[in-house]
């Protein structure tokens, strides 16, 4: 059915224009378009005017290789772009549809009887969004003869973050250094930042924070404030309002004052003063981030004063000048006590701020992570978000993947983002979904927000993996449109990022599609979070790490069963705070979705499932079956080998292989440790049963040691072995199976620092070698660094000696956990 279609051009992609690529289109595709009128006309000045102009020329140009001409007035067929009072000021009679804010319509009719392709908006940055939605229907193949389409954004501030240190490293960032600072200071070289805004603006976001919640107070020195500007001015021609998080002690720290107290007469006359020497340089300035009293982050708590107290003093400073803040309410005890079974940090933020509700001011946004733990893989909708009625709100998503792979795994975020989005919770009795309540809606707020934490980064793709730009630009789409489906946005994004081939459209969508789902699977189960390290990376398993600390991520599992207890009767009392609707399903264990069933109930191992599973099985298919379906990611990708680039082709398969290794490694340190803990075995028999299996530490080992490896789950049976000879040592074994085609895999350990390099041999003959040189987040044999060596289409004889030679470097000991000897997959 695909055979017939050949791209015109596979020409190599480093990701960098991402889905602005403006790739020639097919011929086909380009006679569709031939009609398309010679020159563009733009009515006005501003730079974003300008910048709209040029941009509708480069994208024609890119892909119908024709130069429209620019020009100021219509005396030709042309593309006309300008608002609606421009338009009406130069004596076109339009019966234009209503419009607000920076909403577009896209339009045909005849302007001064000459047919015209029109681009109008109320305001400048609105032409702008028309001329990439434009853009963006041509480089997707869509008709438009018969245009009329009117687009509102959904919330008026539609915001990424980035959380950059000023020395450039990127906190949770995944792909490289910063684009903005290094050493202290603003780069020099700023064109990663203008390429930036203009991928914001093609998806409707308005504003950029770009220094980490975890703020250098220096950020908003005078001395820095030359510099800020100068990201401002990048920024500016795309509309893009540059924003930065704050520190609350800074009036002392910076300001030479001897207290931030908010109430403290110097402090509100200190931070007036400073947000006006802001908006001296920076007149489109958008506001600040507050991180306050959160992970031992300075605030009000010091003073005795509240949130409000500390929010109020900011916004009466930016309000003269228009500016905004947004003051997160991610604010917790991390010292909790973890045997006192009544304490719970899901309770925090609701429990902090709902008493404040009505104190804020209209300037200022209370910005609340989606869910009440801290951006897991799978958790209910905060419910603080239905709860504020008087006080401007927004959701906080995050798109770099902290817990869900960080841009090494497949995870198509926006899947999760549009259950959230459009959980209902309810609210009054009514139909009050969650976009509705951060777009202002439900209680007619005059702010609402959509803020995603970005993190990109000066990899030439910008998040590390080729396709998890698709969250970047999925969170811009869902925060222009939450009514748009998660496959539409898959869907879009492929067709611009790798062009409308179907096979390739189809594929890329369907794995998109599925990976949250497959992420979730094999990384913890039933809301109990992600099981992963959550002391140190984030990244792999650490089932334990949770437990027994202050942090409040608690599973309690233990020998007997899983699941906090949060109901009203019993638990912590957190379902109290969703309004009734929802209180009455989570309170209730029969009523609570699986999905969700641990997040708010403690069970036993055995306890049955709606899906008529007990909960212990669940957790063994589920980690298997999510195992299986990364690896099936490989074979999917494998189909569109001559299809995509070759660059992007090679890249992203060498993620999928190692997501799918990985899958593994989360699989079974997950399945073995609730086998060891409950003693309940899997009824299909595969966990703690890996018959083709051969432990490093059983091999035959010249030079070679053993290790242990903690926690123990993290490799398999606990050990792993690891080499300090300078030249090398070696671990072998005898093939004692029928002769046929096999594949060798070599479970090993990849440190940060240190690069080993491995060679296997099969008798003399040596069939691969590598070396150990990635950069996982990991110093020792672990979860983290646990990697998988593939070695297919093998032909073994019964007697042959397959050896692993490892040469150690640096602090990495050339760690091996086991290797597998399987038949391949056709003699399977
Ligand atoms: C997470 C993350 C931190 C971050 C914090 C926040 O806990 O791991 O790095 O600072 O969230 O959102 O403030």
């Amino acid at each position: 059915m695909f055979g017939g279609w050949r791209p015109e051009a596979l020409r190599a992609d480093t990701g960098q224009d991402a889905w602005l690529r403006y790739a020639p289109l097919e011929t086909a595709a380009k006679a569709k378009y031939a009609s398309l009128p010679a020159s563009v006309v733009v009515l006005g000045h501003s730079p974003v005017l300008r910048t709209a102009q040029e941009e509708m020329i480069r994208g024609v140009r890119g892909m119908m290789a024709k130069t429209l001409r620019a020009e100021k007035g219509v005396a030709e067929r042309a593309i006309v772009l300008g608002t609606l009072a421009a338009m009406h000021a130069a004596g076109y009679s339009l019966k234009a549809p209503k419009l607000e804010g920076d909403g577009f319509w896209l339009t045909t009719g005849q302007i001064q009887g000459i047919d015209c392709l029109i681009v109008a908006s109320t305001s400048d940055l609105g032409v702008l969004y028309g001329v990439f939605a434009l853009l963006s229907k041509i480089a997707r193949d869509q008709t438009f003869s018969s245009l009329d389409e009117v687009q509102q954004p959904y919330a008026l501030i539609r915001w990424v973050e980035q959380w950059d240190n000023l020395n450039g490293t990127i906190e949770r960032g995944y792909a490289g250094p910063s684009i903005f600072f290094e050493n202290g200071d603003v780069r020099a070289d700023l064109r990663r930042v203008g390429q930036y805004a203009r991928l914001l603006a093609s998806i409707g976001v308005n504003g950029c924070t770009i220094n980490n919640v975890n703020a250098d107070p220096r950020i908003i020195d005078d001395s820095f404030l030359p510099q800020l500007a100068r990201i401002a001015n990048e920024f500016r021609p795309w509309g893009v309002r540059l924003a930065v998080s704050v520190d609350l002690s800074s009036p002392k720290v910076i300001g030479g004052l001897d207290s931030f107290d908010p109430v403290d007469p110097r402090v509100i006359e200190w931070w007036r003063a400073k947000v006006s020497k802001i908006y001296q340089q920076i007149p489109d300035f958008g506001g600040f981030v507050v991180k306050a009293d959160s992970e031992g982050r300075p605030g009000p708590s010091s003073y005795g004063r509240t949130p409000a107290d500390a929010a109020t003093v900011i916004a009466r400073a930016l309000k003269p000048h228009g500016g905004l803040l947004l003051y997160r309410a991610f604010a917790y005890d991390h010292h909790l006590d973890w045997r006192n079974p009544k304490n719970d940090r899901a309770r925090a933020a609701y429990d902090i701020f709902h008493p404040l509700d009505g104190q804020f001011d209209d300037n200022v946004i209370i910005q609340i992570k989606y869910g009440p733990i801290d951006f897991q893989a799978r958790e209910p909708v905060s419910p603080l978000l239905g709860r504020l009625e008087r006080t401007n709100e927004g959701i906080e998503l995050q798109i770099t993947q902290e817990y869900t792979g960080q841009q090494r795994h497949l995870c198509f975020l926006p899947t999760m983002w549009k259950e959230i989005l459009d959980f209902d919770l309810h609210v009054s009795g009514n139909k009050t979904p969650v976009k509705d309540l951060v777009a202002g809606k439900v209680f007619h707020r005059p702010t609402g927000a959509l803020v995603g934490v970005a993190n990109v980064g000066l990899d030439a793709n910008w998040l590390g993996h080729p396709l998890a730009m698709a969250n970047l630009y999925g969170f811009g789409r869902l925060a222009w449109d939450p009514n748009l489906s998660g496959e539409a946005v898959a869907e879009e994004w492929t067709r611009l990022a790798f062009g409308n081939d179907p096979l390739v459209v189809k594929t890329i969508t369907d794995m998109q599609r599925a990976s949250w789902y497959v992420y979730e699977s094999y990384t913890g189960p039933l809301g109990a979070q992600t099981l992963t390290d959550i002391l140190g990376s984030h990244y792999g398993p650490g089932i334990e790490s949770s437990e027994r600390n202050g942090w409040g991520q608690w599973h309690r599992a233990d020998h007997d069963g899983i699941g906090m207890d949060r109901t009203v009767a019993t638990g912590t009392g957190y379902t109290g705070q969703y309004p009734p609707a929802i209180q009455n399903r989570y309170e209730s264990v029969r009523a609570t979705p699986d999905e969700l069933l641990l997040f708010f109930h403690h069970v036993p191992y055995t306890y049955l499932l709606h899906s008529g599973k007990t909960v212990i099985q669940h957790i063994y298919d589920s980690h298997y079956d999510g195992a299986e379906e990364a690896a099936d990611f490989v074979r999917q990708w494998k189909s569109l080998q001559h299809h995509v680039d070759e660059e992007r082709y090679a890249a992203v398969l060498a993620r999928l292989e190692y997501q799918a290794g990985h899958a593994i490694v989360w699989r079974d340190a997950i399945c073995n440790w609730f086998f060891r803990t409950s003693g309940i075995r899997d009824a299909k028999g595969r966990v703690d049963h890996h018959p083709h299996r051969i432990e490093a530490e059983t091999m035959q080992l010249q030079g070679y040691g053993s290790i242990e490896v903690h926690p123990w789950e993290n490799a398999s049976g606990g050990e792993g072995i690891e080499c300090v000879t300078p030249s090398g040592c070696t671990a072998t074994l005898r093939f004692d199976r029928p002769a046929g085609w096999y594949e060798i895999d070599v479970q090993y350990f990849d440190q940060n620092n240190g690069e080993s390099k491995f060679r296997v041999f099969v008798g003399n003959q040596q069939v691969d070698e590598w070396i150990a040189n990635d950069h996982f987040p990991a110093t020792k044999p672990s979860g983290d660094s646990s990697t998988r060596r593939r070695i297919p289409g093998l032909a073994l004889r019964p007697g042959d000696e397959i050896r692993v030679q490892g040469i150690p470097d640096g602090e990495e000991h050339a760690p091996l956990d086991y290797i597998e000897v399987r038949a391949s997959p056709a003699e399977r």
